[in-house]
């Protein structure tokens, strides 16, 4: 398949995605979303892949969603604004609902909705020096279609904290947050990776797909047609357009507080 904005490279057994927007820090925008989606599809659709790794090329894994492109949103019509809210929302379905075990690699920053791809992956590995942060409130935002899959990875304590600060924090503070599994230095990150794949490698493929669909029942989240999906995307399309949400992102651009800012 043919890509634009990621990366993918097949192995035996494996496959490589790479978010391929560095001068943008990796931020989502409408094509990234598809593209990754459609990635995503395909690779759990082949039976002889059983890992997917995921890294982000440049400096930072991913900046989260492209703010330009949430901006020109507010352009859009209502029912073109929820459209295509849920192809986010569907972004981080696809991965939480992938049956091959998904690894990310994270590093520089991961910020926002690139909080939404680690939350639904499987394994998570941070270079030490990664700095995270859930911007949203800052931004006259919500986390809101990341938000299911968050707060079923890290819970309400974590959420509430990091989600209403929107404070930065630290890769170790991720880890005991319980974001990511393993901190590491940038040199021991493809040994750490390497690890995680031959467990995988040793377990049988079936069963990791029922293994991970074991894990959601039992945490009340194997419902593909939550209506939490709908109703968190219809929330991020009616921010987008607010006066808070616009105020938030001409700031972002303008490289200037928002008119809240204290
Ligand atoms: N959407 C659109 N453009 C973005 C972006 C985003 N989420 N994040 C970064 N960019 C752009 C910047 O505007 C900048 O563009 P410019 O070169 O035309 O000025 C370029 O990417 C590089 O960003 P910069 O801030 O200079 O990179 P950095 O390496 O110093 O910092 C981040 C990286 C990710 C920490 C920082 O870019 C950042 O905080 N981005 C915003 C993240 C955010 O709040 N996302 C919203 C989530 S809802």
């Amino acid at each position: 398949m043919e890509f634009t904005t990621i990366k993918v490279q097949l192995g035996e057994s494996m496959a490589w995605v790479n978010l391929d927007r560095p001068e943008v820090r990796n931020a989502l925008n409408a094509e990234l979303i598809r593209e990754l989606t459609e990635a995503f599809d395909w690779l759990n659709s082949r039976d002889d892949i059983r890992v997917i790794i995921l890294k982000g090329n440049g400096k930072a894994f991913c900046a989260g969603a492209d703010l330009a492109y949430m901006k020109e949103m507010a352009g859009y019509s209502y029912n073109q604004n929820i459209a295509d809210a849920e192809k986010l929302s569907k972004l981080f379905q696809t991965i939480y609902f992938c049956d091959k075990a998904v690894i990310v690699d994270v590093h520089g920053a991961c910020i926002g909705g690139a909080n939404g791809i680690i939350a639904a992956a499987d394994i998570v590995i941070a270079e030490k020096e990664t700095k995270f942060a859930f911007t949203e409130v800052r931004l006259g935002l919500t986390p809101a279609t990341i938000s299911p899959f968050v707060v079923s990875k890290i819970g309400n304590t974590a959420a509430k904290e990091l989600m209403l600060t929107g404070r930065r924090f630290s890769a170790d503070e991720a880890k005991a947050f319980g974001l990511v599994n393993v901190v590491v230095d940038e040199a021991e990150m493809i040994d750490t990776e390497r690890q995680y794949i031959e467990y995988f490698m040793q377990a049988s493929p079936d069963a990791i797909a029922e293994c991970k669909h074991l894990l959601r029942l039992v945490s009340g989240t194997a419902d593909r047609l939550n209506p939490v999906f709908y109703d968190t995307s219809v929330l991020i399309a009616n921010q987008r357009v607010s006066k808070a949400g616009q105020e938030g992102l001409t700031a972002f651009f303008e490289k200037r507080n928002p008119e809240w800012f204290k």
